[in-house]
């Protein structure tokens, strides 16, 4: 795998991507063939009469000075046309916060319509996989949910996406969002998406009747692997199923996988295996394997038929005690109705106490769209303060934006907010990894689920 992120700060994580991105050489064979999901939701979020494919062309509409590709000079806001918005946010939480996205930019643009092209699939796999037959055959969407790293190199690589650096100028991100976020997300001096918000991926969250009910004690901060396999064995004898598990999603698989890892080897050890500087054949990652293997066998026996989303609403309901999974759970339990710290606690995986597991979603722009100013209108508004703040509010998310009030936050956001800019970072290699060595990683992950061969497994990893 190519040196990429770092860990410690954005800074430094800043650095390393932005030197990673020039030099990314791996990702073309990310999975561009199962295409099982198709795009859902074509319909326009704002009225019900597109039915066509948005072509700018052919609307009928006054072609606007937005065809050319050129800077606008009009007031985007009395822009016409159709936007098409293309992300994998389809569960009650994420719909939730891409509507709050969505209004913003009709107050910007009350003229303009907006195609929500989102393909369902947590993690974003399936999502991914359309995109890719959509730049092969030239058909991609206005804007894209991407992000630093493996997320922006499929599309850095293809040369599909253009800078949007002077959104950025134009509306003063450069003094409200951080220095090394914004060249995590900059290759060459130009920068390529604007961010909505930034997740905390080592999440274990647990349902406190069935802890109490079992004797098991809520798991604070120092909470290690041990105690981690105890509470789980001590859950099993009482009858209780340990683990929930959005299986039927190979990302929750993996991103269970890389949180203990990350309880095992620690943020510079993380940063030595993302960076090549550790090879993955190494008695730390076989450790977090056995770790992994045997959290394993507390797994929900319905968790190969269920979504990342589904797993964490049979948390809330009381069917299973833990799960571990991104923040985004977080807002699918508060949209579920469920009451933090009543129906559901949290912690931080067992050995991250201190570590913020870095997940960041943001939004690129097809070089080729005809709507550049309504592209911009939908970035600028996504990056004011209310609008960071209502998305994610609804995503569970924290605001990357360094001037948003974060006590209008709930509580466990208000620790995530202030957790990412004191805690060491550790970017996500299953969300933002490159794309072959994630390929890689997810279907090792896939065996290894199977049949437990901590050798065959590093090995895999050793040699990707
Ligand atoms: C992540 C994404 C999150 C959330 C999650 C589950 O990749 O960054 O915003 O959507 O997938 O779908």
């Amino acid at each position: 795998m190519k040196a990429i992120p770092k860990t410690l700060s954005w800074k430094v994580l800043a650095a390393l991507l932005a030197l990673a991105l020039t030099a990314a050489a791996c990702g073309s064979d990310a999975e561009t063939t199962t295409t099982e999901a198709e795009v859902e939701n074509s319909e326009s979020a704002t009225d019900a009469d597109d039915g066509d494919e948005p072509t700018a062309e052919d609307d009928g509409d006054e072609p606007t000075a937005e065809d050319d590709g050129d800077e606008p000079t009009e007031d985007a806001t009395s822009s016409t046309g159709e936007l098409e918005i293309f992300s994998w946010w389809t569960s009650g939480s994420e719909d939730t916060a891409l509507q709050a996205l969505i209004s913003a930019f009709q107050a910007g643009a009350p003229n303009a319509d907006i195609i929500n092209g989102a393909v369902s699939g947590g993690g974003g796999a399936n999502a991914q996989a359309v995109l890719a037959t959509r730049i092969q055959g030239n058909d991609l969407p206005d804007t894209w949910q991407s992000g630093p790293g493996g997320r922006l190199t499929p599309y850095l690589e293809a040369d599909v996406i253009r800078p949007v650096t002077e959104v950025y100028d134009d509306a003063g991100f450069r003094d409200t969002m951080p220095a090394g976020l914004i060249e995590s997300l900059s290759v060459d001096g130009e920068i390529y998406a604007v961010a909505t918000g930034a997740h905390r991926g080592n999440n274990l969250w647990y349902n406190k009747a069935l802890l109490d009910g079992a004797g098991v004690d809520a798991p604070a901060g120092d909470y290690t692997n041990e105690q981690f396999l105890a509470d789980l064995a001590t859950l099993d004898a009482a009858g209780v199923t340990g683990l929930c598990l959005g299986a039927n999603q190979a990302f929750a698989v993996d991103e269970l996988f890389e949180n203990i890892l990350l309880g095992v080897v620690g943020p510079e050890g993380w940063a030595a295996l993302r960076d090549g500087d550790r090879s993955w054949d190494d008695p730390e990652v076989r450790e977090a394997a056995e770790i992994f293997g045997q959290v394993l066998d507390y797994v929900d026996p319905d968790a190969s038929a269920l979504t990342w989303d589904q797993a964490i609403l049979r948390l809330a309901d009381g069917t299973c005690a833990f799960n571990s999974m991104g923040d985004w759970a977080y807002g699918e339990l508060i949209n579920s109705g469920a009451v933090d710290n009543e129906d559901f606690g949290y912690v931080n995986q067992p050995g991250t106490d201190g570590v913020f597991m870095l997940v960041v979603d943001a939004f690129v722009v097809a070089k080729d769209t005809p709507n550049w100013d309504l592209a911009k209108v939908w970035l600028t508004e996504m990056g004011q303060p209310e609008t960071q703040l209502e998305f994610n509010i609804a995503k569970g998310a924290s605001p990357v934006r360094n001037d948003v009030d974060t006590s209008a936050l709930p509580p466990y956001q208000q620790g995530a907010a202030d957790a990412l800019a004191a805690d060491a970072t550790a970017l996500s290699i299953v969300h933002h990894g490159e794309p072959a060595f994630q390929t890689v990683m997810s279907e090792a992950v896939t065996i290894f689920a199977q049949t437990k061969d901590v050798e065959q497994f590093v090995q895999a990893l050793a040699s990707a």
